[in-house]
């Protein structure tokens, strides 16, 4: 299975979004669009109900994304296409990703008198699609749902592939589902109100699919990120959806992570560690941990002598040319981690099988793989070498 990259002619009509890209994410019955460029959202409801049959939305959003006008345009884009969207607007943040807030959120969506043929829409980054995915997938034992991501992160990474959950004192993203939306809108437009630093937060997830599998889509990266930076259009459709077809190719293969969607987890072990060891703040986002854990991965693999130092600094010299943490000194305040720490929450991860620890490491820009030979005592000595640095 695969999925196939399409551009679409610029179409007529006011409501039409001018170009877009589509990617189809090729799960058999469960098959999906990716749909990719500017005015996605102000033609939401044409683009909704040419594909899924539904009469009533329930739209989740978090109250930032509200007051930046986007869940107006939603709103009345669906209305004006005959859907009746009735709206739950949550608290902005991790936090929101709990106990309490699902339960809440479930019931609002049954007040809404959604029914199972009707649609959840998740408006928002990667919290709301998390959420509100993970609540359309226990309400009515199952409910279908649209994805409209409106940060970099979501665009380019959490609102494909089905992977939605909450947290709990025991860690990020223990409890949940997978759970595949049936549509995927990636308004370009929405990025504008976008914050600074969590966009360059969210880049950091589309660098990743350059390092982990596509050496020409990292050079591309390097060659044009102040365009994608500017917020061009062709550019930042053009990176988004490169990162989605990444994803989408590699998620059609391994849809419930047995083998190599591990590979997306670049990163994502020595990352996680830090963003937990900062307590989950504003301290360090989790692009920003990534960014740092994405460095780590490579530099343990050129310890280990799978990888050449002029890969590490490409990598290194990427991500600080735009403003992006790549050493554990890098994250504000004065008390650095300490090893063994780090190593404890690293063994609570999802990523340990058998008391061991997965790896994923790089032989080159591109060429990431995924390994549990590394022992524990290599990881501690290199983590205890990098916090001094
Ligand atoms: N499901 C997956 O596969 C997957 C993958 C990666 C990350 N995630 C999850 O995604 C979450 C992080 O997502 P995120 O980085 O999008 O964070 P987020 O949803 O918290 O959004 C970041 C901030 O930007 C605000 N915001 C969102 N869109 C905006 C807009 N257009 N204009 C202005 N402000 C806007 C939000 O209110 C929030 O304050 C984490 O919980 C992580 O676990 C999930
Ligand atoms: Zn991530």
């Amino acid at each position: 299975m695969s999925a196939d990259i399409q551009s679409r002619p610029p179409a007529g009509g006011t409501q039409i979004p001018s170009a877009h890209t589509a990617i189809r994410v090729a799960l058999g019955s469960r098959s999906y669009e990716v749909l990719i460029g500017p005015g996605l959202i102000a033609a939401a409801g044409e683009l909704v109900t040419a594909r899924l049959t539904a009469a009533r939305c329930g739209i989740v959003t978090d109250a930032n994304v509200a007051a930046a006008g986007q869940l107006a345009r939603l709103r009345s884009s669906l209305e004006a296409a005959g859907l009746h969207a009735d709206t739950e607007i949550v608290a902005p943040g991790e936090g929101t990703k709990s106990f309490p807030v699902l339960a809440r959120l479930s019931e609002r969506l049954l007040e809404m008198r959604l029914e199972r043929g009707d649609l959840v829409v998740a408006l928002g980054g990667g919290v709301v699609g998390d959420l509100a995915g993970f609540a359309a997938s226990i309400v009515r034992r199952g409910m279908r749902f649209v994805q409209v991501p409106t940060t970099l992160l979501a665009q380019v990474d959490s609102s494909v592939g089905g992977k939605t959950g909450i947290n709990t004192t025991q860690g990020k993203n223990l409890v949940g589902a997978f759970h595949q939306p049936s549509l995927v809108l990636a308004d370009i437009d929405a990025l504008a109100t976008l914050p600074a630093r969590e966009f360059r937060a969210g880049y950091v997830e589309a660098a990743k699919f350059g390092l982990l599998g596509d050496a020409q889509y990292f050079g591309w990266l390097e060659r044009n990120a102040a365009s994608v930076f500017a917020r061009e259009p062709a550019a930042l459709t053009h990176a988004i959806a490169v990162a989605v077809q990444g994803k989408a190719d590699i998620v059609a293969r391994d849809e419930t992570e047995t083998g190599e969607r591990m590979l997306l987890n670049l990163g994502h072990t020595f990352g996680h560690a830090l963003e937990a060891w900062a307590g989950f703040s504003d301290r360090l986002l989790h692009g920003e941990a990534i960014a740092i854990g994405i460095c780590q991965a490579f530099r343990i693999s050129q310890q280990l002598n799978l990888i050449g130092n002029n890969s590490v600094a490409r990598v290194e010299q990427h991500f600080t040319a735009l403003g992006l943490p790549t050493r554990v000194a890098d994250i504000p305040g004065a008390d650095p981690p300490e090893p063994a720490r780090l190593l404890e929450i690293m063994g609570q991860d999802k990523k340990v099988r058998a008391g061991r620890l997965t790896l994923i490491l790089a032989r080159g820009i591109g060429e990431a793989f995924i390994t549990r030979d590394v022992a524990a005592d290599t990881v501690r000595a290199f983590l205890a070498a990098e916090i001094c640095r």
